[in-house]
Formats: C-alpha cells, structure tokens, sequence
C-alpha cells in the first residue's frame, strides 16, 4: 500500500481541485451519519455496517442500504447537501459536481422534485455562507438506479430538464453494477442527451460485463465512470473515441481488489500513461473514508506526479466537467486554477 508523505499530503491538500464523481449520500459528513443513525434507533449490525470502511461491492450497497434507512426527509437531504460543499470547500475543492438518485420518503411526505429541492436548496445554503475567496461552485448531476425500470428512468431525466435552469447539468447511470440490463436505459439517456443533457456511466465495475461496456462505448457518453474491468477491444475502442473517465482510487482498489490489487496496479497509470482524459475524484467520501485532497497525495505517491502534473490533471478535469465553458462560474474556476493558486487552509 501506498503512505503519502506529510510534504505530498500538504501539497495535495493547497492545490485548487476538482471533484467530477461523488454521490450525495455517499459523500455524507461521518458525525452526521452518526448522529442520524443514533436518532434513526439503528440495529446493532446496521450500525456495525456503517463503522468500517466497506470493502466489496456488496460491503458498499449494504452500507448504502443504511444510510438511506437513516436520512430521512427533505431538512435532512438539504442539511446533507450543504455539508458536502462545506465539506469539499475546507478541503480546497474548488468545483464539484454531486450526483443523487432522487428517492421519495414517502413516509415524510417527501417526494422526487422536493428530494431534488432540497439538493438545491443545500447548495443555496452553501453559496450564502460561503468564504468568496475559497468558495466551491456546485452542479448536480441526476443518478439514475440500475434498478429503476424505464418509466422512472424517464421521470428522472424529466426532473432533470425541470432544474436545469437551476444547477442539473446531466445524468448518471449508477447503483448495483450486478442489476439491470442496458436496454432498459437507452431510450431515456438518449432522450437526455437530445435535449442537450451531459452524459456519465458507471461502467466496468464487476467482471463479465464487457458486451454491455461495447455497447455503453458505443452509445458514447460524455464521461465514463470506473472501469476497471475492460476487455482490450473495449480499452483500444474507448481509447479511440476518447471519452474522458472519473478514476476512484481508493473506492477501486477497495471495491475491485482482484484485478486492482494495490493503487500502482490501478489503471490511472495506464491511462494517463497514454494521455487518455482522467479525472481523480472520491466517489463516496464517508464510505471509503477519503477525500479528495487524500485521493490527490495517494496518486501523487503511487505515480510519482509533480505539482505541475496534478494542476494539468486539474485543468483538464474542469475541461472534462458539464459546466458551460462560456459561463461566468467556468471562466473564474479556470482563472483560480491557472493562477496555479495554493490555498492556506487549515
Ligand atoms: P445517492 O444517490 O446520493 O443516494 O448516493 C448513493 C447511491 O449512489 C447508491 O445507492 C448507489 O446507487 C450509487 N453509488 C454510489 N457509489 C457507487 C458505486 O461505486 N457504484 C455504483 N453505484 C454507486
Ligand atoms: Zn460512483
């Protein structure tokens, strides 16, 4: 395993960042999920399953299936929502896009569009307090669930033309890699993507899925998530359209440790190596215990990256995100970024 020395650590954590991959509930502040957890009168193997770090991919949807029996309502989705931001800006994050599968609580009379409200209103919250200097811009990305049927996939890219006025830049394909069958989402991401919605998939996450990856490939999403499993047809096709990919070290080594045994087996080295467009990113913060400052140093001790490396892997990153290049929020994010500015956080 790879130990970030204390100089790489601090380098990692003044650089300016850019977070492309992190799920909201995933991404949920540990104090917080302890505290709702505690008032959600979680069992003890339920609270056994959200102490650890998780390990597999079953180990990582059993902790999600927690986590969702303990945020419950729309206070708590918009409370959730703001202390990722808080979270990422006092960790030197300069732009994130969180993605979120809206889930009604119907016990709370919360449905999808006050799920996706409160999201937004998290992030409204974030904006009023945040420090100008160091502020972290924020986009949401809508996850649609391996497990929704079409009709929901449908009304998920609904939601998403609904806000897209307000901060929704695409959709993302997620949930368990081992459920659900392409078909069933191709007519709803193609619909998105027609109407001017940014696209990104999970693919590659468990073995034998190759054929679903070449048709995923082939359908050419404008990111791609993981990846770890890939069949060399599939490597040189992606590699020929040149659709950038989210890479989660520590989620992956986690998650996919029989063909990811150690961060310097992970695939970063292979892409990168080639000029392929990557992006270092989290995935889920309080599920592999990361950050992204820490996901930084761990890249910059497995692959021997300078400082100038990380801030071009940066650059790219926000030439890689769904945020309009000819907004104003774009232009002052690369301004940050090319003043190469280290951030004295504490
Ligand atoms: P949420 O959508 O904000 O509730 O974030 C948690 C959800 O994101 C999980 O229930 C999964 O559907 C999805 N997710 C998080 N991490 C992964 C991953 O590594 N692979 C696939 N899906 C994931
Ligand atoms: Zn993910």
């Amino acid at each position: 395993m790879v130990t970030p020395t204390a100089a790489q650590v601090s380098l990692a954590r003044r650089l300016p960042k850019i977070e492309l991959h992190a799920h909201l509930n995933g991404s949920i502040r540990r104090s917080t999920l302890k505290e709702l957890a505690l008032a959600a009168g979680l069992n003890a193997r339920e609270s056994q399953i959200i102490r650890g770090d998780a390990r597999t991919v079953s180990e990582m949807f059993a902790v999600f299936d927690v986590i969702h029996h303990a945020v419950r309502g729309g206070k708590t989705i918009r409370r959730i929502a703001r202390e990722v931001l808080e979270d990422a800006e006092a960790d030197g994050v300069v732009y994130l896009e969180l993605r979120t599968t809206p889930r009604a609580h119907t016990e709370c009379g919360l449905d999808q569009v006050g799920y996706v409200e409160s999201v937004l209103q998290g992030f409204k919250d974030y904006e009023e307090t945040a420090q100008r200097d160091r502020r972290c811009f924020a986009r949401l990305i809508l996850s649609i669930d391996r497990r929704d049927p079409a009709e929901v996939a449908e009304a998920t890219v609904d939601l998403a033309l609904r806000y897209r006025d307000r901060g929704v830049v695409g959709i993302d394909l997620s949930g368990d890699p081992t459920k659900g069958r392409w078909e069933t989402w191709l007519g709803p991401l193609t619909r998105a993507r027609e109407s001017g919605l940014k696209i990104t998939l999970h693919a590659g996450e468990v073995p034998d899925v190759d054929e679903e990856t070449r048709r995923m490939i082939a359908f050419k999403p404008d990111r791609f998530g993981h990846l770890c499993f890939l069949s060399s047809e599939n490597q040189s096709s992606l590699w020929a359209s040149g659709i950038p990919i989210e890479l989660c070290l520590t989620s992956n080594v986690l998650t996919c440790s029989s063909t990811i045994p150690t961060y310097a087996a992970h695939h970063f080295a292979l892409h990168h190596g080639r000029g392929h467009p990557v992006a270092l990113c989290t995935d889920d913060c309080a599920v592999f215990g990361s950050s992204l400052s820490n996901e930084c140093a761990i890249a910059i001790a497995a692959f021997s990256l300078s400082a100038d490396d990380l801030r071009a892997i940066t650059r790219r990153s926000l030439h890689m995100s769904f945020l309009d290049p000819s907004s104003h929020d774009f232009a002052q994010i690369l301004t940050r970024l090319e003043a190469g500015e280290e951030m004295d956080l504490q």
